[in-house]
């Protein structure tokens, strides 16, 4: 029996592959993109939830309209407002975490064969899933402050471009972060060229230092859709997120995911609206700043005591992730079979390209280790590097 050609272009998932090595008792991980568990806000999650089923509503756990629960839609709406970007609930569209939302985007928009545009290096799972669309992938390096616009132009100008995948504020896996002149040009650029910007950003509430410039949509709101996520702000098994479409594209894309699973869960959306009402995660998102700086920090000067710039990294102002590369020619695919020998592991930077790029570097989580694991693990990694 055949496969289809869309399980086919999945292809083996290297990030399942090597979280279940990683998992393997003993090792510490950078590799996976996992919040640190001993953060999760249990307390006003168990209370809420206490709270919500001491109610006895009749509707509870009833099944209810695919668009989501529409006070987490109006909440979700008033703070894109109150950040300049004009939306409403009713362009709110509920989804199981923003990769159901990266799904329903290529089911409404590609066909086989069309064109599309990620960022080099980009996520991996949006990768995959761009591949499983038959899309024919163009890549814009990045640069310290984004995308290269040179480039951009070029690739919008000579390839009838469907969408631009773009994970603007503190970007898995680089960290970079596109400034404010930069998205302005961009939105510009694809307006001119009528191709809808994806945003996703599921990391815009962990910021240790600087502003967040402003989303596309404040510049372009007619072209640009807007992923957001409970995963790292509440947690990932919520599975809840988020997207904000132009009308044209909403109402394709709440009857896609209508076919899909018919609804995400109201029971999660109601917890997460409550967490978000009553201020419990600005409260806790200031303890995951706090740790998590605190993370990054301690990463980046252990790297340095360590590596002794022989693996530069680049320190990204939120987030989760550090971008590194080895100054001394190091394959870091070559090298992660040692670093798992020493127990340690990372994600080699060449998953994350859609063709060819990142051999010296390497993504390393650093929210999810403890302190002491952070500075063991950059020493093991310190040993596989010198085996
Ligand atoms: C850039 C990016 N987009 C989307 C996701 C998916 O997040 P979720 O489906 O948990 O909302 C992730 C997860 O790490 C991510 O890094």
């Amino acid at each position: 029996m055949q496969l289809s050609n869309t399980a086919k272009a999945t292809g083996d998932s290297f990030v399942r592959n090597i979280l279940a090595l990683t998992q393997k008792p003993g090792v510490i991980s950078f590799a996976g993109g996992l919040p640190d568990p001993l953060l999760f806000p249990l307390t006003p999650i168990s209370s809420t939830i206490k709270e919500i089923l001491d109610e006895q509503s009749p509707n509870i756990f009833q099944y209810g309209p695919t668009a989501g629960y529409l006070p987490l839609r109006e909440i979700i709406a008033s703070q894109y407002n109150q950040k300049g970007y004009n939306t409403n609930a009713q362009n709110i569209l509920i989804t199981q975490g923003s990769q159901q939302g990266l799904d329903i985007l290529c089911r409404a928009l590609l066909n086989p064969n069309d064109n599309i545009v990620v960022e080099a290096p980009t996520y991996l799972a949006a990768l995959q899933l761009f591949k499983a669309s038959g899309a024919n992938i163009y890549e814009v390096s990045l640069e310290e402050d984004g995308p290269n616009i040179d480039e951009l132009k070029s690739i919008f100008k000579k390839h009838n471009i469907k969408f631009f995948y773009t994970t603007p504020t503190y970007q898995n896996p680089s960290g970079i972060t596109c400034s404010g002149q930069k998205r302005k040009k961009i939105a510009q650029l694809a307006k001119e060229n009528d191709v809808c910007i994806i945003e996703d950003n599921p990391y815009g509430a962990l910021r240790y230092e600087g502003s967040e410039p402003y989303s596309y949509g404040v510049y372009w709101s007619e072209g640009t859709v807007v992923l957001g996520t409970a995963s790292k702000i509440a947690a990932p098994d919520f599975r809840l997120g988020w997207l904000s479409a132009p009308s044209f594209l909403y109402e394709a894309c709440a009857r896609l995911k209508g076919a899909m699973d018919l609804q995400s869960s109201y029971f999660f959306q109601r917890v997460f609206y409550r967490l978000l009402e009553n201020d419990s995660l600005r409260i806790h998102k200031k303890n995951l700043i706090r740790s998590y700086k605190q993370k990054r920090d301690l990463m980046v000067k252990e790297i340095e005591e360590n590596f002794k710039g022989l693996l530069e990294v680049n320190i990204p102002k939120g987030g989760m992730f550090l971008w590194a590369k080895f100054t001394d020619g190091t394959d870091t695919m070559e090298l992660f079979e040692k670093a798992v020998k020493e127990h340690v592991a990372y994600a080699p930077g060449s998953v994350f390209y859609a063709s060819k790029g990142g051999e010296n570097a390497m993504r390393l989580n650093f929210s999810h280790a403890s302190l002491e694991k952070i500075k063991e693990g950059i020493k093991r990694l310190k040993r596989a590097h010198q085996s």
